[in-house]
């Protein structure tokens, strides 16, 4: 099915703060992603709390929170065909070490705890995340 879909992305603070956000940025365009919606913010706790909400009760919980919350980071709503799909497939897996050549994990990502980029994994999550940092009327 190829169906209009959107998702939410993080680039990450370890990507941002190491001057890669420009590169991925290019690489979101190259693969036909429509920006819906951008911003450049710094996550209180608070708010990374939040917006992990369902891993609260992980063993790395903390540690996500510490780091997404170390410098700042840019969130994005991105609307393509099979949007959430596409952005994980670019994105690569979790572990950056086991993320396939020409993935922005692969390229970025240095332990599975600092993995360059953030997206959304069902249209559930998608939909929260989208209205976590968005409202309807911010998006193109
Ligand atoms: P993300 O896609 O942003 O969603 C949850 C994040 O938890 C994940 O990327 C990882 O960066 C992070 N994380 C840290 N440790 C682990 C772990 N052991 N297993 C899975 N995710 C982890």
């Amino acid at each position: 099915m190829n169906q209009l879909e959107r998702t939410l992305a993080i680039i990450k603070p370890d990507s941002f703060a190491g001057g890669h956000a420009g590169e991925i940025l290019a690489m979101i365009e190259a693969a036909g992603f429509r920006i819906l919606g951008m911003r450049m913010t710094r996550l209180s706790k608070a708010q990374a709390q939040g917006f992990y909400d369902v891993h609260r009760e992980k063993p790395f919980f903390a540690g996500l929170v510490e780091f997404m919350t170390e410098g700042p980071v840019v969130v994005m709503a991105l609307e393509r065909e099979n949007a959430i799909r596409a952005w994980r497939d670019l994105m690569g897996a979790t572990n950056p070490a086991n993320a396939a050549d020409g993935t922005i994990r692969k390229k970025f990502g240095t332990a599975i705890d600092r993995n360059a980029v953030h997206g959304s994994d069902a249209p559930d999550t998608a939909a929260y995340e989208l209205g976590f940092f968005f409202s309807g009327s911010d998006l193109a």
